[in-house]
Order: C-alpha cells, then sequence, then structure tokens
C-alpha cells in the first residue's frame, strides 16, 4: 500500500462570479483529499460543485483561501504546472474537441506537452481501448453521438495520465451500460496507478463507488463522510438503489442487516 499523501488540500476557498453582489457562491469550504482516493461531490443544483472544481484546476480565480495540489499552492503562474497533474471532463462534450479525427483530438494534450511519438502512440491507443472506442480512432468526432463524444473526452484525460482526474457529470451523456464499464475502468486505474478520482453527480448508485461523499448545499459543504454514513443521514438525497432495497426489505419485516449495504454486499446477502 502506497503512504496515503495529501494531494488536495481546499483551504478557507471564497469565491463569487460577481463581486457587486454580496451573496458568495462558495463561502469558506475547506477539505483535504489523499492520493489514491475516490470522492464524491453531490449535492442539487446550483449548489456549487462545478464551481468547486472549476477553481480546483485554476479555470476559476479564489477571492480568498488557498488550493495546494500535490504540495503547490494553485495560483497564476503555477496553474499551467498543475494542470498537467489534474485533468477535468465536463458535462458537455461539444466543446471540448479541437482535433479533425478521434486520435488527434485524444492525442492534442500530449502533442503539447513534448511527450514522443511512440509513447504517444501508445497511450493514445490505450485510453481509446479503455474507453471502448478504439474502432472509432479515424473518425470525425463532431460526428459522433453525445455518448460518444463524452467517452473520446474522458481518453484525452486519461491519455495524459494525471494524478486527479475530476469528472464533472461526464457520465450523463453514457448509456447505463457504458456507464459501469467506465465506472469498472476507473476502479481499475486507481487500483493499478493510484490516481485520485473526484466525481460530481446526480447519480448516487455512482456516488456509492467513492471512498467518500462531500455533500454541498448552497456554495457550503454540509457533510463529508462515508457513503454509508451519508446515506444513513441525509433525508434529502435519494439512495442507491441497493440502501433502498434494503430500507424496503427491512419495512416488510425480512431480517435484513441494519446498516448500509454496498451493491455487492447485497448480493451476496440475497443470494446466501
Ligand atoms: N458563469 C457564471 N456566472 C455567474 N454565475 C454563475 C456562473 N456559473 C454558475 N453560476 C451560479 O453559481 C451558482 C453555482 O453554480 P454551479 O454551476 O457551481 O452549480 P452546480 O452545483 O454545479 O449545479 P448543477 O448540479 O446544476 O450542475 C449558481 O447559483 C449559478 O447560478
Ligand atoms: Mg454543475
Amino acid at each position: 500500500m502506497v503512504a496515503e499523501e495529501t494531494i488536495i488540500e481546499v483551504d478557507n476557498l471564497t469565491f463569487r462570479y460577481d463581486l457587486r453582489k454580496v451573496e458568495h457562491t462558495l463561502s469558506a469550504i475547506s477539505f483535504s483529499i489523499k492520493q489514491g482516493e475516490w470522492v464524491a461531490i453531490v449535492g442539487g443544483n446550483g449548489s456549487g460543485k462545478s464551481t468547486l472544481v472549476r477553481l480546483l484546476v485554476g479555470l476559476l480565480e479564489a477571492e480568498l483561501g488557498t488550493i495546494t495540489i500535490d504540495g503547490v499552492r494553485l495560483n497564476e503562474e503555477t496553474k499551467w504546472e498543475i494542470r498537467k497533474k489534474i485533468g477535468l471532463v465536463f458535462q458537455n462534450p461539444e466543446n471540448q474537441f479541437i482535433g479533425t479525427t478521434v486520435q488527434d483530438d485524444v492525442a492534442f494534450g500530449l502533442e503539447n506537452n513534448n511527450v514522443g511519438y511512440e509513447e504517444m502512440k501508445q497511450r493514445v491507443d490505450e485510453a481509446l481501448r479503455f474507453v471502448d472506442m478504439d474502432k472509432y480512432w479515424d473518425q470525425d468526432p463532431s460526428r459522433l453521438s453525445g455518448g460518444q463524444k463524452q467517452r473520446v473526452a474522458i481518453a484525452g484525460i486519461l491519455a495524459f495520465k494525471p494524478h486527479v482526474i475530476i469528472l464533472d457529470e461526464a457520465f450523463v451523456m453514457l448509456d447505463p451500460k457504458s456507464r459501469k464499464q467506465l465506472l469498472s475502468t476507473l476502479k481499475k486505474l486507481r487500483e493499478e496507478n493510484n490516481i485520485t478520482i473526484i466525481t460530481v453527480t446526480h447519480d448516487m448508485n455512482e456516488a456509492a463507488c467513492a471512498d467518500r461523499i462531500v455533500v454541498m448545499d448552497q456554495g457550503a459543504i454540509i457533510q463529508d463522510s462515508t457513503p454509508e454514513h451519508v446515506f444513513m443521514n441525509n433525508e434529502q438525497l435519494s439512495s442507491p438503489f441497493a440502501e433502498q432495497l434494503r430500507r424496503k426489505l427491512g419495512e416488510n419485516g425480512s431480517n435484513v442487516p441494519q446498516s448500509y449495504m454496498t451493491e455487492d454486499e447485497m448480493v451476496k446477502w440475497l443470494c446466501k
């Protein structure tokens, strides 16, 4: 096991889009994430999730507070260096394409970072295989379906081999099967390369894959705990399917365990 080192440290982060307004979009947010950790960020529309991840990659500038990535304090000078370590995939893939073929597009970031040809080709092929888009390598990305575009955008980030990958509702366009496949790809990548994953999502089954869930409300963090603890203690969130099933079975007099179960645990229990 790799020593648990902090890779992201956010301290007292405060931000507003419009300085003329008094209300803050994010107020005094603090948390830290360890290398290799998987953190899900959840919360209602407009609670500040996307704003937070944009700040983390330096697309927005904090009004107050600090962000430290891998020991480097994020600022105007360091943001380029930091962006080599942290990759962000947005929810809308339309605005993320630059290349004229899928392969060029995935290679784009690498070309700009002095990765040699052989290595680049290998990384691009591997990333496209990861997202099951290798057959489309010579296609025009603008002609792909929404979900296919999103998978190419994810490949573009994977090829970069970032230390941290942030997915802001990046799975919304994907069909359930691709979603499951990509989640297991991420799990595998994390096990093999110890990458840190941040997923912003409204899908509680997806959030349940994380080690930790950060719940946001009106620009503040209102909960930061394990999925087990969050789903047992937050009435607002609709729980993952396995948890809903556990409660229903309990209500109907079945002798289910009293605490939260993951999908795997539920399947094991049901098959006993
Ligand atoms: N570019 C912008 N300019 C001004 N205000 C913005 C901008 N982007 C977002 N906001 C406001 O900031 C607040 C937080 O928005 P944000 O996009 O971070 O929410 P979110 O949690 O990602 O929501 P969703 O779940 O809908 O994606 C909202 O009130 C939103 O209206
Ligand atoms: Mg958002």
